[in-house]
């Protein structure tokens, strides 16, 4: 998984890719590298770190030239290093090759290249790729550009995985060869230059004109013109206009994204309800899911699927469903969903929630819904995604560019959506106009609670500066609290590196209490509802086993206030609202410790912001 972006023009390369390839950092960060004709030969620069080390050794030493590929890495084979960042070249050093995906096959290919004298310096699956279309290209007679296609073709022909690729040989100046087969590749449309990325938003400055490539196409790409070809031939094409929404790199005041997005929260989750609630009907109008009220009705099931922080929001989801509409919910992690054989009730509508539209699992267990002839609908927010184009409809969050790597605004969001979705079934069938009343109320006055709740961010932060030397936390909720506490377990993990696990609250006692020590703080999602009671009960065992707890509780709560050691307070809202309010201090939780640790908040190691690898 990782990000591409080439360019064929009258302009320096250079400056265009390291440019573009800023925008698709949330696909990779652990090395990046370009390779440049620069009228000679094939030149290369590549660099484990961040894009600004690559853009480092480019400043010391620029390469110029008019056309070039460039890549953004997440290591799936062989360690982030120099030597396996891409591109990468073939036997003859004329051909470099950048591929975002995975070759399954790659121990077979390459065993059989090395029979054949073939040499490899990386460790990585794309090697092989590019010396097996360089050998294919050297093959060839001509050696023209139709034989550079070929060999393209015929390479992928071997080749098993998911792939997105660019190419281009020192001998065919002002040509790149794109290929896509799972992993999204777009050309951009310039004027006498074009361009090819991982997505649209990494030419948002360039070209607002795009063709999206499916699946199994290959791009020659010229500065002038390109061809598109499918397996049955050349294909006429459809130039897109898209809305050129640049990313805001801007962090405002704030220090990092992660902090800044869980701040936009008030207005994020005004946005993901604006417009749809209908006042008249005491209901919800989500016009975008393409059902008529009827057809809505007829669902029998609902299935979630999703993966990390969209799955979590599913779980509130099937929540909300649940007590509201009377509909059973499922809930799978997308990537277990895709290959079970679990039998699914034929009236079920399927939702695959994914942030970025892009994460493989996700898209995967979309299609193989699809492939069972159920019809899926997406949340999404981002709208030009693969996922938000190829679901049978959906509803879009709204929540504008997500930057910070662990995933918080949206989380918020999609519960929002999925409240909006709960109030819209539960009134085709018995909720009443009163309890959903009730319901819409408290949405409305949620951006109004999330800003006094986000004012008490430096009681969190000294919290957090208290429990930071922790090297494990346990974080328990019931019910659709149980869902915030595996977010806010999962938030700690992604940004602090500690060890930290979500429970539902009871399952303390089976297992997961001989965790339970001094050094070990336990999280205890306990506001004000129907198993309150029986929270108050878990907290006493913790406690009684000398474990600090930290609970998550309504302002003004005496009880828990008298024997937590530490209060995160929140306002009281509707029931069913309130895991949108309780998942704010677990946000910021995060967010300090991982500032208290000095941890990277925005790029942790090892994660990637859209995980589009299998
Ligand atoms: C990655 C991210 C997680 C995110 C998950 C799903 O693993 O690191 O933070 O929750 O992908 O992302 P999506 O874009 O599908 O919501």
């Amino acid at each position: 998984m990782c990000g591409i972006v080439a360019y064929v023009g009258p302009r320096d390369a250079q400056p265009i890719l390291l440019d573009a390839l800023g925008r698709l950092e949330y696909r990779g960060y652990d090395s990046a590298g370009l390779a440049i004709l620069n009228g000679k030969g094939v030149e290369v620069r590549k660099k484990s770190g961040r894009i600004e080390e690559l853009a480092k050794a480019c400043r010391a030493k620029p390469v110029e030239g008019k056309s070039g590929i460039s890549h953004t890495r997440w290591a799936t084979h062989g360690a982030p290093t120099d030597t396996n960042a891409h591109p990468h070249l073939d036997a003859s050093g004329k051909l470099a090759l950048v591929h975002n995906g995975v070759i399954e096959n790659y121990l077979e290919l390459k065993q059989h290249l090395t029979k054949a004298g073939h040499k490899f310096s990386s460790d990585t699956d794309t090697e092989i790729l590019a010396h097996l279309v360089g050998e294919s290209f050297e093959h060839s007679k001509e050696k023209g550009e139709k034989c550079l296609i070929d060999a393209v073709r015929k390479a992928l022909q071997k080749v098993q995985g998911t792939l997105g690729i660019a190419v281009l040989h020192a001998d065919l100046p002002g040509l790149v060869v794109g290929a896509r087969r799972g992993s999204p590749l777009v050309i951009g449309v310039g004027n006498g230059e074009n361009f090819l990325a991982s997505d649209t938003q990494a030419l948002a400055p360039y070209t607002d004109r795009v063709v999206i490539l499916q699946d199994q196409e290959i791009v020659a790409l010229y500065a002038d013109h390109f061809d598109v070809a499918s397996p049955l031939g050349q294909k006429a094409v459809h130039v897109e206009k898209i809305e050129n929404g640049v990313a805001s790199s801007d962090k405002g005041s704030h220090p990092h994204f992660m902090l800044k997005e869980i701040f936009e929260q008030p207005e994020t989750v005004r946005n993901a309800f604006r417009g749809r609630l209908d006042l008249e009907e005491s209901s919800t109008k989500l016009g975008g899911l393409n059902l008529s009220l009827d057809q809505l009705r007829e669902y029998e099931r609902i299935f979630v699927i999703g993966c990390g922080t969209a799955l979590h929001a599913g779980m509130v989801g099937k929540y909300l469903i649940e007590t509201l509409a009377k509909i059973p919910v499922d809930t799978q992690h997308a990537s277990e969903f895709r290959y079970s054989d679990s039998p699914v009730h034929p009236k079920t509508l399927f939702f695959a929630v994914s942030q970025s539209g892009e994460t493989a699992d996700t898209l995967g267990a979309l299609r193989e819904a699809k492939r069972r002839g159920f019809r899926c609908l997406g949340i999404c927010n981002n709208v030009s995604s693969t996922i938000a184009r190829e679901s049978d409809g959906g509803v879009y969050m709204h929540a504008g560019p997500e930057i910070g790597v662990a995933a918080t605004k949206s989380f918020t969001s999609q519960v929002v959506i999925f409240t909006l979705l709960a109030i819209l079934l539960g009134r085709l069938h018995s909720l009443s106009a009163a309890d959903s009343r009730r319901l819409i109320e408290a949405l409305q006055q949620l951006p109004d609670h999330l800003h006094a709740l986000l004012k008490r961010s430096d009681e969190v932060r000294k919290i957090a500066a208290k429990f930071a030397s922790a090297r494990s936390m346990l974080f328990l909720g019931r019910l659709a609290n149980f869902p915030i506490a595996l977010e806010g377990a999962l938030k700690m993990k992604e940004v602090t590196y500690v060890h930290a696990e979500g429970y539902p609250a009871a399952e303390l006692k089976h297992g997961v209490i001989a965790l339970v020590d001094k050094d070990t703080p336990t999280v205890l999602v306990a506001t004000h509802d129907g198993v309150y009671d029986k929270n108050l009960s878990n907290l006493q065992e913790v406690k009684a086993r000398g474990g600090p707890i930290l609970a998550v509780a309504h302002e003004g709560d005496q009880k828990i206030g008298g024997l937590a050691d530490a209060v995160f307070s929140v306002p009281k809202t509707h029931e069913l609202i309130q895991p949108i309010l309780n998942v704010i201090p677990l946000q910021l939780f995060s967010y300090h410790t991982a500032v208290a640790l000095n941890r990277d908040v925005d790029k942790p190691r090892n994660l990637a912001k859209s995980v589009t690898v299998e």
